[in-house]
């Protein structure tokens, strides 16, 4: 089987429509994004694209503040404290990564983190890892839930994750954790790597490099999710981090990259941003 993170964000995006459709005549207003953008990286300015029109077919508010590579650190810090303080804004995602003279973690704990819809400020992330109420980190979240909605059973299940980053990695970890997994975290480091992963029931693919895991690394029946979003070399086309061709034969249920885990990531970016605002009408 393969899961369609696009339509499942699709059917997802319709149901949110139909309840901030209610928000205003209930609040007086609708949920508003602030979206930072720094530089010109090709990617990340398809991810803020991305961003601002899944945000228009949910009737978010989204405002994208777009500076160049070169502003300070100062100034970005400067935009993050007007947001802040602005009442009239919900959700504050600063796009990652920034330029190297920027500190990204200053940056991050500089966001209100009732404001924190990528739950990257230390207060969720530590809220996370003591299994208190936060704010999920989006890609991990979107994770879960098709894997949910593929009917994969969690619970007791050999789930190994490749890649050991505070975005993905690390919290999808812990969120598979929750659902009582048994957990293996891998990475570049990880000697016979191709050994452990092949034992994998849920193989959680995050390390950034195109077609990094072969048929080989991967069992009969495995649940292989792909997070990677690379070029491929050969082709110049996009593709993830898994030789999806040679591995969808073997696999009981896979996503494809594209229209896999991105279209979640950023339907559970809307989510949060519901939440964070719902959080203030309270
Ligand atoms: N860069 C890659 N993924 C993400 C994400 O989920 N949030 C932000 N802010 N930047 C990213």
């Amino acid at each position: 089987m393969i899961i369609s993170g696009k339509e499942l964000a699709s059917s997802l995006k319709q149901q949110m429509a139909a309840e901030v459709a209610t928000f205003e005549e209930r609040y007086g207003r609708v949920p508003h994004l602030a979206v930072i953008l720094v530089g010109e990286d090709p990617g990340s300015v398809s991810y803020v694209t991305g961003k601002a029109k899944a945000s228009a077919e949910v009737g978010i508010k989204n405002t994208t503040i777009r500076r160049p590579a070169t502003i300070s650190e100062e100034e970005l810090l400067g935009i993050i404290a007007e947001l802040n303080a602005d009442d009239a804004v919900d959700g504050i995602l600063v796009q990652l990564p920034l330029p190297k003279h920027i500190d990204s973690d200053k940056v991050i704990a500089a966001i209100d983190c009732s404001k924190d819809v990528d739950g990257f400020h230390p207060m969720n992330v530590a809220a996370l890892w003591q299994k208190q109420p936060c704010v999920l980190p989006c890609t991990p979240k979107g994770i879960i839930k098709m894997l949910k909605v593929a009917g994969v059973d969690i619970a007791g299940k050999n789930a190994v994750v490749i890649g050991r980053s505070n975005i993905v990695g690390l919290p999808v970890s812990k969120l598979l954790l929750d659902e009582n997994a048994t957990v293996t975290m891998t990475h570049s480091r990880t000697k016979n790597l191709g050994e452990v992963t092949s034992k994998a029931d849920i193989l959680v693919v995050a390390i950034g490099r195109p077609k990094f895991v072969t048929a080989d690394m991967v069992g009969d029946g495995a649940v292989v999710i792909d997070v990677g979003v690379n070029r491929d070399p050969e082709t110049g086309k996009l593709c993830g981090d898994v030789d999806f061709a040679a591995i969808e034969p073997k696999a009981s249920v896979i996503t494809p990259v594209p229209g896999g885990v991105g279209p979640m990531t950023i339907c559970c970016l809307m989510e949060n941003t519901i939440e964070c605002f719902l959080k203030k009408q309270a």
